[in-house]
Order: C-alpha cells, then sequence, then structure tokens
C-alpha cells in the first residue's frame, strides 16, 4: 500500500550558519525520507528558515539591513548548504510568508473561539533608551549570590547561580547599556493548564509508539498524574517593536516566535501543494489518513510534544503521527568548540573540498532511533570512510569494471543468483528495510557492511586480474566481474538513502534507470551494457581534516564589543527552552493551583485566654474564639516575643482545619499565623492582625 507522508526538520533559525551539528538532524530526516521514496511512498519533506525573534530583529539592526534582508541573505545560504549535503527537501521556504501568517491567524483564532487564550498583565523589564521590552537574556547585572559582573538575567556563568532577571544588582540592557525599568504590558497566553490541554496531553504524549521510551517518559513527568495540574499557561505574544506577525485585533501585539515557527510547517506545506497540485487538508485535517513526523533535536521536545499537539488539537487539526528527537553532536568526544575548531560550518567543510557523503555516511553508522548523543571521532571518520565506503563498497566495482569495458566492450553475461552473497543479500534486504524504517540507521550500516564483507570474499577467490592473464579464460572473467558489478548495484540499491549522489554516479556507470528498493529483487540481464568506470569516491586525507579544524579555528579574543551581543543570540534559544521548562517545572516545585490554597481554612481569631505552660520555656497556650465555629486551644512558640498576658483580646489568622495534634500539655487544635526571618538577621516574631473591622470567624483568602 502507498502511505502518504509528511516530514519535517526543525527549522534553523535564520541568524546562524548551518554548521555539522545541524546536519546531524537534516542528514538523518532526508536519509529516512529518500528511503521511502525508494519504497514508492509518497514522502513530502518540507522544511524552512525560522525567521522571527528578538535576536533577528536586533541583528538586522546592526549590520544596517532590513530583517527582510537579512532572511533573504541567510535563507540562500542556508539552501545551498543543505543542497550542498544532498538534503532533499522538496520545499525549503521561510516562516516569514504568507502561508504561515494564514495558517498562525487562523490557530489563533480558533484557539480563541475554544476558549484557551486569556489576556493577563505582566511585569517586565523595559529599555527606556531602546523603548522595547527586554527578553531576560537581554538584560545583564551583578549575580544576586555571588556579585559577579556581567551576568546574564537567569543564571550566573560564574558561581551557577539561578536568579530571575528582576534579582540582578544594577542591572542594564545588553541592548542599550542603558539600566531598565519594570513596565507592565498586557500579554496573551494560550491556556495550556485548561484541563482539556492537560488530559489530551496526557492521553497523546502517552499513546502508543507516538514518542521515544525517553521522550515519553519525560512528558510523563512533566505532565504528572491525572490528578496533578502541572501546566502553566504559555505566553504566546511580545511587544512591538518585534519581527514577526502581529497579532490580529491586537495593534502593537506580535506572536512570540516559538508560536508561528511549528505553524511553518504548515506553511512549507501548503506553499508546495500550490505547487504541486496537492490537497493541503488530505494531510492536515483530524481524520487525515496520511502520516506526519516531525524530526527535531532533544532540546526543542517541549514544543513539538507539549505545546505544539495541544495547539493542533484544539484549532481542530491533526496532530503528529510520531515525533522522532535525536541526540546532539559533540566532536572527539567534547562539545562543538570553537578555539578548538570543532565548531564546524557546513560551508567551510564543502569549502575545504571534503566530499558530503564521508560525513552523510559516518553519520549513519552512529545514529540510532534514540536520543543519545552521537559522537564525530575524527580518527574513526577517516577510518571508515576509508575501510568500508572505498575499500570495501566501491572497490567492488573499481576492480571489475575495467575488464568489462575492455574485454566485452562492456556487456554482461548472466549472473549467478545463486552465489552466497547474493542470496546473503537477498535475506536480509527486509530486516534492513526495517532498520532504515526504524532509524536504526546503524543497524542497516553494519549489516550491508557485513554483506559486503561477503561479495569481496567472492571478488578474493575469484581473482579477476589472474583470470585476465589467461588467455582461454574469458567467459570465466565475463562471468566473473558480471557477477561482482551486480553485487555492486544491490549495494548502491542498499546505500542510496545515505548515499545518493554516489547512487547517481553509480547509476549512470550501470546504465540503469534511478534504482528503487524493489530493484534489489533483480539483477541485470545478460547482455546488458554497462558505461565507461569513472572514478566514484576517493579516500579521506587526515590533512584535509586538519585543515578543516584550521580553517573553524577562532582565536578566543573577539570583537570586544560584539562579543556581548552575538552572545545573547546564541543564548536566546536557551531563554525560549527555560521558559518553557519553567512552564511544567515551577508548576511541579513552588507553585501550588487556587484549589490547594483553598484547601487552607484561615479564619479571623480573638484570643480569649494565653498562659504560659509549665515546663514549656517556648509555648504560650491560647484559646481562640473562631465564631460560629466555636473555641480552639493552640499552644504557640511565641513566648519569648509575647507577654500573654498583652495578648488576650486582640485578633489574629489561625489555621482552622489542621489535623489536631496531641501535645504533651494537651491537644493542639491548629495553628497562628506568625512572621518570622528565617535567616535570623532581623530576630523576633511577629504575629499577623487583621485590618479593623474583620470577626471572629471569618473567612482569609
Ligand atoms: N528554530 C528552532 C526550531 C524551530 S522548529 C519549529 C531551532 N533552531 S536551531 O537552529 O537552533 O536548531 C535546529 C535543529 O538543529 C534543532 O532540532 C536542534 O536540536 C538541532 N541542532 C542544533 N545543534 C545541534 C547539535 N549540536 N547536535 C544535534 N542537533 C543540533 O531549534
Ligand atoms: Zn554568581
Amino acid at each position: 500500500m502507498t502511505r502518504k507522508i509528511l516530514v519535517t526538520s526543525a527549522l534553523p533559525y535564520a541568524n546562524g550558519a548551518i554548521h555539522l551539528g545541524h546536519l546531524v538532524e537534516y542528514i538523518q530526516t532526508d536519509i529516512w525520507v529518500r528511503f521511502q521514496k525508494m519504497r514508492g511512498h509518497q514522502c513530502w519533506y518540507v522544511c524552512a528558515d525560522d525567521t522571527h525573534g528578538t535576536p533577528i530583529m536586533l541583528r538586522a539592526e546592526k549590520e544596517g539591513i532590513t530583517p527582510e534582508a537579512l532572511i533573504g541573505r541567510v535563507h540562500d545560504e542556508h539552501r545551498r548548504d543543505f543542497a550542498g549535503f544532498h538534503v532533499g527537501f522538496d520545499n525549503y521556504y521561510t516562516t516569514h510568508s504568507p502561508e504561515t501568517q494564514a495558517c498562525a491567524n487562523e490557530i489563533y483564532a480558533r484557539l480563541q473561539a475554544a476558549g484557551l487564550i486569556e489576556t493577563r498583565i505582566i511585569e517586565q523589564y523595559y529599555d527606556p533608551l531602546k523603548q522595547m521590552f527586554l527578553p531576560d537574556r537581554f538584560i545583564k547585572g551583578e549575580c544576586p549570590k555571588c556579585g559577579a559582573h556581567d551576568q546574564y538575567g537567569d543564571n550566573c556563568e560564574s558561581c551557577g547561580a539561578a536568579y530571575t532577571a528582576n534579582e540582578l544588582k544594577n542591572p542594564y540592557s545588553a541592548v542599550s547599556g542603558a539600566r531598565p525599568e519594570l513596565r507592565q504590558s498586557e500579554h496573551f497566553f494560550f491556556r495550556l493548564s485548561d484541563p482539556r490541554c492537560q488530559s489530551f496531553l496526557r492521553r497523546w504524549t502517552q499513546a502508543e509508539g507516538r514518542l521515544q521510551h525517553e521522550a515519553a517518559n519525560k512528558l510523563q513527568e512533566w505532565l504528572g498524574n491525572a490528578d496533578e495540574n502541572l501546566l502553566t499557561d504559555w505566553d504566546i505574544s511580545r511587544d512591538a517593536p518585534y519581527f514577526g506577525f502581529e497579532i490580529p485585533g491586537a495593534p502593537g501585539k506580535y506572536f512570540y516566535v516559538w508560536l508561528d515557527a511549528p505553524i511553518g510547517y504548515m506553511g512549507a506545506f501548503r506553499n508546495l501543494c500550490a505547487k504541486e497540485g496537492l490537497d493541503f487538508d488530505e494531510y492536515w485535517q483530524p481524520q487525515s489518513g496520511a502520516e506526519l513526523y516531525h524530526f527535531i533535536g532533544k532540546d526543542i521536545l517541549y514544543f513539538h510534544a507539549l505545546f505544539w499537539p495541544a495547539e493542533l488539537e484544539h484549532a481542530g487539526y491533526r496532530t503528529p503521527t510520531k515525533v522522532f528527537a535525536h541526540g546532539f553532536l559533540t566532536v572527539d568526544g567534547a562539545k562543538m568548540s570553537k578555539s578548538r575548531g570543532t565548531f564546524i560550518t557546513a560551508a567551510s567543510y564543502l569549502a575545504q573540498g571534503l566530499d558530503p557523503e564521508w560525513l552523510r555516511y559516518y553519520y549513519a553508522a552512529k545514529l540510532a532511533g534514540s536520543m543519545e548523543d552521537i559522537d564525530l571521532n575524527l580518527d574513526d571518520f577517516i577510518a571508515r570512510v576509508n575501510s568500508d565506503l572505498v575499500g570495501k563498497f566501491v572497490n567492488i566495482a573499481s576492480r571489475s569494471a575495467g575488464f568489462i569495458a575492455r574485454n566485452f566492450a562492456g556487456r554482461l553475461c548472466t549472473c549467478d543468483e545463486s552465489l552466497p552473497a547474493i542470496q546473503a543479500i537477498r535475506d536480509r534486504r527486509a530486516a534492513i528495510a526495517d532498520h532504515y524504517e526504524a532509524r536504526e540507521f546503524s543497524k542497516a550500516i553494519r549489516e550491508i557492511m557485513a554483506l559486503t564483507d561477503l561479495a569481496n570474499q567472492y571478488v578474493d577467490s575469484v581473482k579477476p586480474w589472474e583470470l585476465a592473464r589467461h588467455p582461454g579464460r574469458e567467459s570465466e572473467l565475463q562471468a566473473a566481474c558480471s557477477n561482482a558489478l551486480n553485487l555492486f548495484r544491490l549495494f548502491v540499491i542498499l546505500l542510496k538513502p545515505v548515499l545518493p549522489a554516489l547512487g547517481a554516479k553509480a547509476e549512470a556507470f550501470l546504465n540503469v534507470a534511478p534504482l528503487v528498493w524493489d530493484d534489489g529483487a533483480t539483477v541485470l540481464a545478460a547482455g546488458h551494457a554497462i558505461n565507461v568506470y569513472h572514478h566514484m569516491l576517493t579516500r579521506v586525507d587526515k590533512k584535509q581534516v586538519d585543515a578543516l579544524l584550521a580553517a573553524n579555528r577562532e582565536s578566543l579574543e573577539a570583537t570586544p564589543q560584539a562579543a556581548p551581543q552575538k552572545h545573547a543570540e546564541h543564548q536566546e534559544k536557551a531563554a525560549a527552552i527555560a521558559s518553557a521548562q519553567a512552564a511544567v517545572a515551577t508548576a511541579a516545585g513552588p507553585h501550588i493551583s487556587i484549589e490547594d490554597f483553598m484547601r487552607v481554612d484561615l479564619r479571623i481569631a480573638r484570643i480569649s485566654e494565653a498562659t504560659r505552660v509549665e515546663g514549656a520555656d517556648k509555648l504560650v497556650r491560647l484559646l481562640l474564639d473562631i465564631g460560629s465555629l466555636g473555641t480552639r486551644q493552640v499552644f504557640a512558640g511565641i513566648k519569648a516575643a509575647y507577654d500573654p498576658a498583652a495578648l488576650v483580646g486582640r485578633l489574629t489568622v489561625m489555621v482552622a482545619n489542621l489535623a489536631p495534634r496531641k501535645m504533651k500539655f494537651g491537644m493542639s487544635e491548629g495553628m497562628i499565623l506568625a512572621a518570622a526571618d528565617s535567616d535570623g538577621q532581623t530576630p523576633g516574631i511577629f504575629l499577623l492582625s487583621p485590618d479593623a473591622g474583620a470577626q471572629p470567624g471569618m473567612r482569609v483568602k
């Protein structure tokens, strides 16, 4: 059955170069898509630049160009980089498009109609010079814990303390240097805390096969149990000046970049539909029979497994079939680093003349279906490419092609399909397909390479180069080389999702139409003529890798004024993630719901009696009058601060529904409220008092 499949990769930000870390994702997705296409499915791969937000706006301003000009330039660079690595998008679009805007407006309107949008006044730092609200990452100051200077608004790089921007001492704007002021502004929130969202997400995230196990477990943690309400509402608006889409009916308010970014998947597909004559609704309506897959990095799981499906569901669209998260790239076991030269851009890799298919092959050999990080070990990279791709795979063709061309005018004879190597390939084809389908590319590669060993054993055993020296053994030579070239063809089929350019060269050499997966069941007919063999793949030279590192090595002294700004841009995503995390984490941590609070029965109480307790030097025994609720006896540890006699007659606040506790001196039936400095800086205990007019028994809430 032909499947209809829509696949996306995360949309890269339009203010940075594509690097080898990004390429893990785009190569992974591309391999999977190429595999699906080779299987004959209708599979569409769309992506786009993620173009909105404060960092892009400020960056354009600094370059003295419009944001549109900036994203236009970066779009060209990104397209060139991806094409250079053979990432075969069916459409590479932009979120700054009429299609994305129309979809965003539509989704927003439907969420609003569903009662899931709420406005609220929030207080935020404002740069009076720049006349804009500042994202936390654009505020700096002194660490409230250790006093280190020039720290960001969320944590200290010197002592590691975490805090909020409001706690920074002597804050200043990283944009203008001005002292920011707190100002109020109305923001729009997507009500994730609504029980409809929570119960939907609980069902959706735990559906079998929807998410990887590690991801499903994380989501379970974030969502909590059915009786918990851990999600808080998500702030989806930003104030002007902002580069993005203005919210309909709300002048000066813009959609936050993370609202319209995933909607960019829809926009890119809608644009493709117009070009290809596809039916958008067939892929996006709630009962769609089409499959929808998002490939993402593990860092943006919040957005794709919480916010995005909740938006889609409640806006009346289908939700993703599956979300596939991958791990992060390390180079030689460490985070990519500019000073070591391992922060390697896609453009520099190509400019240094390295073959993109080396990297595609290496990533495939390392990638699994899990969220585990993957390491690009440069020595291993050189060794594997040279031994596997050149030594085992291409070698099969290069050792046989010349004899067929010279001695047989390029014609093959019958292939011996009973050869163990051919039989083994046929036996393993289905398992290899399953590995591709499950994104277990490393397993597919391991199987394929084991099969090339069998093929090479065959060639070594028949030794075409010796047969060629003995007149009279021509038919043996032709048979040996025909078998070898048929084996080569079968490997081309198995590796084509990973090596599309080499696949195309091989098809030209073999003189065949583009190979599809099912071609692996057949062999070339006797008499088939091949073309001249041209060199297909070179070996990696260590010198090339060294030159690549040198080209990417940046001296540590960055230009002084560029540094903070640049850093802020990089940190913007960290901030987005941190606030997304806050949507779940703070709910699970210090926040309680209004219902939680209302469970505490606070009452105005009149102290009708206060006496010392014999044998207890801290306690005072109080009799509290709480109106219609009667009187309660409470033992309070306030003797150091209050003379019992002076307490009689005054009003205070008590917890009236605290479980009674039997003490040495009698039952304690509640608690009175008093303030104390937990650090002990200000000694003393301070009983609460209501304003005049409050009566015993009144509820405090
Ligand atoms: N713009 C957002 C995605 C919006 S999707 C609606 C974004 N952009 S990004 O440029 O920072 O990253 C794009 C993708 O590349 C993400 O899935 C991210 O996880 C991935 N990677 C970025 N650096 C990476 C590594 N070092 N290693 C592996 N993947 C990495 O996130
Ligand atoms: Zn500090």
